[in-house]
């Protein structure tokens, strides 16, 4: 199994808060990895990290290193677009941009360059047929996107994301703003996408990460605890703590 992304001793400093401490974790290609571990644990920092989203906040640090397919993203002269083109990231608040469903999704290859009209209007389709929301959108492309229900905004989202077709997309709590059956819509897509894209996805609803995740990483205090395959963490984890905070003792 090939790991498309690898963290190494990632470091991560506030100011003179280290809110993550070495953390050490590689990623399946095309798996979906579940980052999980109580309120304020640093999950939604690593995850960040993955993508240099923390790059603009003042008084950072960062060491170790983040490798994606064997490259540093670290490194000197790395063409940031070209990064979130590879990583692409979706939010907890669903965050369409205030206009059509049609430009929300084409948004990321404009960006690009891509100027083909034929193109873009065959990748809007198929990244909104992947994110399973073309049925609620074909005939309403041009309807502003932020005038559909959360979860559909949600789904825009996602199809936002595939449409440049990334390597990897990360994803912070996305179903926790979303009512149960518009989560279960966005775990089905999720499922359904597995076997193209690679995820990392932050949860804190660990029914969630049980459903859909095929590797677990499980964070406390910015340590990475333990990491395994789903089953393995859920059925037999290797730590007291991670058993603990799995059958809901604490978090
Ligand atoms: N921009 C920031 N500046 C300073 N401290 C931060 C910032 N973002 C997060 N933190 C702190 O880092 C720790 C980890 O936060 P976070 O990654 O948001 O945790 P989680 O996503 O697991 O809830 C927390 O103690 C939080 O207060
Ligand atoms: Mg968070």
């Amino acid at each position: 199994m090939t790991n498309i992304m690898e963290a190494q001793n990632v470091k991560l400093s506030y100011g003179k808060f280290e809110a993550l401490h070495g953390i050490s974790l590689n990623f399946p290609e095309k798996q979906l990895t579940a980052l999980i571990g109580p309120s304020g644990c640093g999950k939604s920092t690593f995850l960040r990290c993955l993508n240099r989203m923390n790059d603009d906040i003042d008084n950072i640090n960062i060491t170790g290193k983040i490798l994606l397919e064997g490259k540093d993203i670290y490194r000197a002269k790395l063409d940031l677009v070209a990064l979130r083109k590879k990583v692409g990231m979706v939010f907890q608040q669903p965050t369409p941009f205030p206009f059509p469903v049609y430009d929300n999704v084409a948004y990321g290859l404009r960006v690009a360059g891509v100027k083909d009209k034929q193109l873009i209007d065959q990748r809007v389709e198929e990244s909104l047929k992947q994110a399973a929301i073309w049925d609620e959108t074909k005939d309403n492309l041009q309807r502003n996107a932020q005038e559909f229900s959360g979860g559909q905004q949600q789904r825009i989202c996602i199809a936002r994301a595939l449409a440049v077709r990334p390597e990897v997309v990360l994803l912070d709590e996305p179903t926790s703003a979303l009512d149960p059956i518009s989560s279960a819509e966005i775990e089905e897509t999720l499922m359904g996408l597995k076997k193209k894209y690679t995820f990392i996805m932050v949860t804190h609803n660990l029914q969630q990460a049980s459903r859909v995740s095929d590797q677990v990483a499980f964070l406390m205090d910015g340590e990475l605890i333990e990491s395994g395959p789903t089953e393995q963490m859920f059925l037999a984890p290797k730590k007291e703590i991670t058993s603990n905070y799995l059958n809901g003792r604490f978090g």
